[in-house]
């Protein structure tokens, strides 16, 4: 027989405490994932969150990359991903070989890496970056030359905030491309009073058109603050859960409903107590690319 919600969600918080487990949900998850967290948030706080915490389980609902950034900083706590499937498109469109290649083009050349990559390639990169940190390292880096992967969207973004010409690679991620220009001229129109956000892994076009960039943390932040009571909202639609819940008196629109990464989706309640039963499935990260990759991920946390 299936479990009612409440009875999953009392058997999830008594396991937590018995395997001394924290549970870590980004900001795209599911409604219900969201509201079991210990911490809920944007990639960069979820790193920061790891590297502090003082559990020996750590339950990350994400993505896979999420995980193994979770892995590269905790090598002695076990990282569980409910779902192993739940992987990053855009993590998948580099990889440490094409990095290689890239590299000997440009020799000299400093590379920044988006944290939606593998562990290999974070090995291969000289400083890692998150959407909320990545125009402050970029404006610190001293450099002929950087070299950004993978989304090409988000390095043109911090290539013209900060003046610095990047090589990028041509990586994106498909839900934020889904985002068209055309879908913000339509809410402009209809809620002219409106903020606008959009998250920088939006295509240039459509970046260059909102009120505000900002990640998927900044956006929970400037909501809480701002006087604006209508909020137009590009970027994936699982981020509206909690800006409704911590905001029940402002207007949250998305700007397209087409913007729903199915990967952020697979995690579900059960998923969460079957793995903190079995313990697994574990994300790992091999000790030699570990410690290359978490020199990269050390300098961002230094840095920010
Ligand atoms: P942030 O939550 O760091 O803004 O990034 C969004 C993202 O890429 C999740 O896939
Ligand atoms: Fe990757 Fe885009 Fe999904 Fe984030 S929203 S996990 S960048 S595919």
């Amino acid at each position: 027989m299936k479990d009612s919600r409440a009875e999953l969600v009392d058997k999830i918080l008594k396991l937590k405490e018995q395997r001394n487990a924290i549970i870590l949900v980004h900001n795209y998850q599911l409604g219900e994932v969201q509201d079991i967290a210990d911490f809920v948030g944007d990639s960069l706080e979820l790193s920061q969150n790891a590297a502090m915490t003082a559990a020996s389980v750590i339950v990350f609902c994400g993505v896979h990359f999420m995980a193994e950034t979770a892995s590269i900083l905790c090598p002695d706590k076990k990282v569980l991903l409910p779902v192993l499937e739940a992987g990053c498109p855009m993590a998948n469109m580099i990889t440490a070989q094409g990095l290689r290649d890239l590299k000997k083009q440009h020799p000299g050349a400093l590379v920044m890496c988006y944290v939606n990559t593998t562990a290999e390639v974070k090995a291969e990169s000289d400083i890692c970056c998150t959407s909320a940190n990545a125009v402050q390292l970029a404006q610190k880096l001293e450099a002929k030359e950087i070299i950004f992967v993978p989304d090409q969207y988000l390095g043109h973004y911090v290539s013209t905030k900060t003046g610095k010409p990047m090589i990028l690679w041509p990586g994106y991620c498909p839900t934020h491309a889904r985002i068209q220009a055309a879908d913000v001229e339509k809410m402009r129109k209809a809620y002219p009073q409106a903020e606008i956000l959009a998250h920088p892994e939006c295509r240039s076009e459509v970046s260059a058109m909102a009120d505000f960039v900002l990640s998927t943390g900044g956006m929970i932040r400037h909501c809480r603050s701002t006087k604006a009571a209508q909020i137009v909202v590009a970027t994936e639609m699982g981020i509206i859960y909690r800006l409704k819940k911590e905001n029940p008196d402002k207007m949250f629109i998305p700007v397209s409903e087409q913007a729903i990464c199915p990967n952020m989706k697979l995690i579900g309640l059960e998923n969460i107590l079957w793995s903190l039963e079995d313990l697994s499935p574990e994300v790992k990260v091999p000790e030699d690319i570990r410690v290359k990759a978490k020199r990269a991920v050390d300098k961002m946390i230094e840095v920010s």
